[in-house]
């Protein structure tokens, strides 16, 4: 089964049919609230609202590995997530989506991972290419069938939030290769891989990263509110479209 993770701006997925809600306990303690289940276009999938249902849980202290562990044990084999970034490269210009290819962590303090030494051994992962190449190719087929712009590949930045980035930061950033920015991608992504579920995200360019375009000053969060609105329109059909896709 199909899992989608929304991020800011997608907290519903208002063409979901819902058929039950499921309050979870796991290992790791709670997700960031009940587990949705439902179908879209007649498939059923999972969803879940990353930052809570009302917003209420900032990108530092979403219980990814709850999240994660309480898809899985639903029958979860695949993780769509939606996150809104900044755009570093100049094409990621406000209101484009993108399917990033990499990543790059720089977030700190935050339960990275399963494997805690507690009665299991030390486990390596392979996060060579951090997201699943079945599950991109097929956001990216949907993309072209629901005839929804998206690029294919970048470098995500993940920080650490909440606060945005400063102009050198962003400038760092770009320096490193990241080609947008965005707050929940770690430990995501590596969690989603130790626990073995597919994992791709539609990252949804809400506003120029710090220092570029016209964040050149500051960045507007009233306009990014606005923008996150209008892509996250095209998201929701987007994610009609990838759950009626076949494929991984
Ligand atoms: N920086 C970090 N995270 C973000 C941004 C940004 O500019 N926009 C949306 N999420």
């Amino acid at each position: 089964m199909l899992a989608i993770l929304g991020g800011s701006g997608l907290t519903q997925l208002a063409n979901l049919q819902i058929t039950r809600r499921q309050v979870m306990r796991t290992p790791y303690g709670e997700p960031s609230g009940a587990l949705t289940f439902g179908t879209l276009g007649g498939h059923e999938v999972i969803f879940l609202a990353r930052h809570g249902y009302g917003h209420t849980i900032p990108p530092h202290l979403v219980n990814y590995r709850a999240n994660l562990w309480a898809l899985k044990q639903e029958g979860v084999t695949r993780v769509v997530s939606v996150a809104s970034v900044g755009g570093i490269r100049a094409d990621l210009v406000p209101g484009t989506l993108v399917v990033p290819d990499q990543i790059i962590d720089y977030t700190h303090g935050r339960e990275s991972t399963f494997v805690d030494g507690t009665d299991t051994a030390v486990i390596h992962t392979d996060f060579t290419h951090p997201y699943s190449a079945p599950l991109r190719s097929r956001l990216l087929s949907a993309a072209r069938l629901a005839d929804t712009n998206c690029l294919d590949g970048g470098v995500y930045a993940a920080v650490q939030g909440p606060r945005l980035e400063t102009i050198a930061e962003i400038d760092r950033m770009e320096r490193d290769g990241a080609d947008m920015v965005g707050m929940t991608g770690m430990p995501e992504a590596i969690l989603a891989r130790e626990l073995g579920l597919g994992y791709a995200t539609i990252a949804a360019v809400v506003n120029h990263a710090a220092g570029r375009g016209d964040s050149r000053d500051s960045v507007s969060l009233e306009e990014v509110g606005k923008v996150a609105q209008r892509v996250m329109v095209q998201v929701r059909t987007l994610l009609e479209c990838v759950v009626q896709c076949d494929g991984d």
